[in-house]
């Protein structure tokens, strides 16, 4: 019988096919665990079920897997909270939970698209307010969706599923990845696609990178009138130059689900105009959310029975 930490409460019952061990964690008040709290507890567990919140660094991997730390499993498809490279030297495995939340992330992105190019998010507040006098010809004039151009950056899974909605709503859409894809509306070079979009929409993961991949001279490359959406991570982003960029005029507006150093928002940004911001809700649906949970516990359910399991990131 082995013994897992879980980090957090989690949603739906997918711990169920951790049954039959001893399950630690979380906390009764469902609070975080400090670093400290995780050193000690890690050598003691077989594998630790993480999110994209807990810090998995070296010191903890490298403590842990003295002990008896064999896997971590991120209830999450990113996983740069997790130090890989050390994970993979130590042999802790570590999986992630791809493929499940690809469709609810893309919509999240649609979301952010349609409402920061339509201004609903200020026009709304407005309403609510009592700001709002009546019809007004002048009055939240956004972008048009329909008919522009999306760059999308990053081809991956969710990239390809914001492209499908994307043509359902008669945009062009083109795309940039490290790799050429073959597919159609490739750009090999991200300023080319940056200066030629109406519309842009992050796609990628965070690494050294893609860190600050859209910054100051990337934003300036864009159109006065378009709009920047990042459903990826908060850190490809320079979000300072992004807030300038949009108190300044450079870029009309911006859709953000994610933030650099998250939960703090760049007080700049929150003061931004055509802004539209939401608290990294990218994959929270109920039944994606559960369907991650599943998938995490599943994989340490399946490396406890000496299987390897399908998606695993570092191994
Ligand atoms: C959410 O941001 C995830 O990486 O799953």
């Amino acid at each position: 019988m082995a013994t897992i930490l879980i980090t957090r409460q989690l949603p739906g019952d997918g711990v169920a096919a951790l049954a039959g061990h001893t399950l630690i964690g979380p906390k009764h008040d469902d609070s975080p665990y400090t670093p400290d709290e995780l050193l000690a507890i890690a050598p003691n567990v077989d594998a630790i079920v993480s999110l994209l919140t807990d810090e998995i660094g070296a010191k903890l991997l490298t403590v842990g897997s003295a002990g008896r730390l064999r896997m971590v499993a991120n209830v999450a498809v990113g996983y740069n909270n997790i130090d890989t490279e050390t994970a993979r030297s130590l042999g802790v495995l570590v999986s992630n939970t791809p493929g499940v939340l690809d469709e609810t992330t893309a919509d999240t992105a649609f979301l952010l698209i349609l409402s920061a190019c339509r201004l609903a998010d200020e026009a709304g507040a407005d309403l609510r307010s009592g700001r709002w006098r009546g019809w007004g010809i002048n009055q939240y004039l956004g972008q048009d969706v329909h008919g522009a151009t999306l760059g999308i950056v990053g081809y991956g899974r969710i990239g390809q599923a914001v492209a499908q909605r994307a043509t359902g709503f008669g945009m062009r859409v083109m795309h940039h990845s490290r790799n050429d894809t073959g597919v159609d509306g490739y750009v090999a070079d991200l300023d080319e696609l940056l200066a030629t979009s109406d519309i842009v929409s992050l796609h990628t993961p965070l690494t050294p990178a893609t860190t600050h991949l859209i910054d100051a001279r990337r934003l300036a490359l864009m159109k006065p009138h378009a709009v920047l959406i990042n459903t990826a991570r908060g850190p490809v982003v320079d979000e300072a130059a992004l807030a300038e960029a949009l108190h300044t005029g450079v870029i009309f507006g911006a859709g953000l689900d994610v933030y650099e150093h998250e939960p703090i928002v760049h007080e700049r940004l929150l003061s931004a105009p055509r802004t539209v911001l939401l608290p990294h809700i990218g994959s929270g649906s109920m039944a994606t959310r559960h369907k991650m949970v599943t998938m995490a516990c599943e994989s340490v359910a399946t490396m406890l029975r000496g299987e390897i399991p399908p998606n695993l990131v570092a191994n």
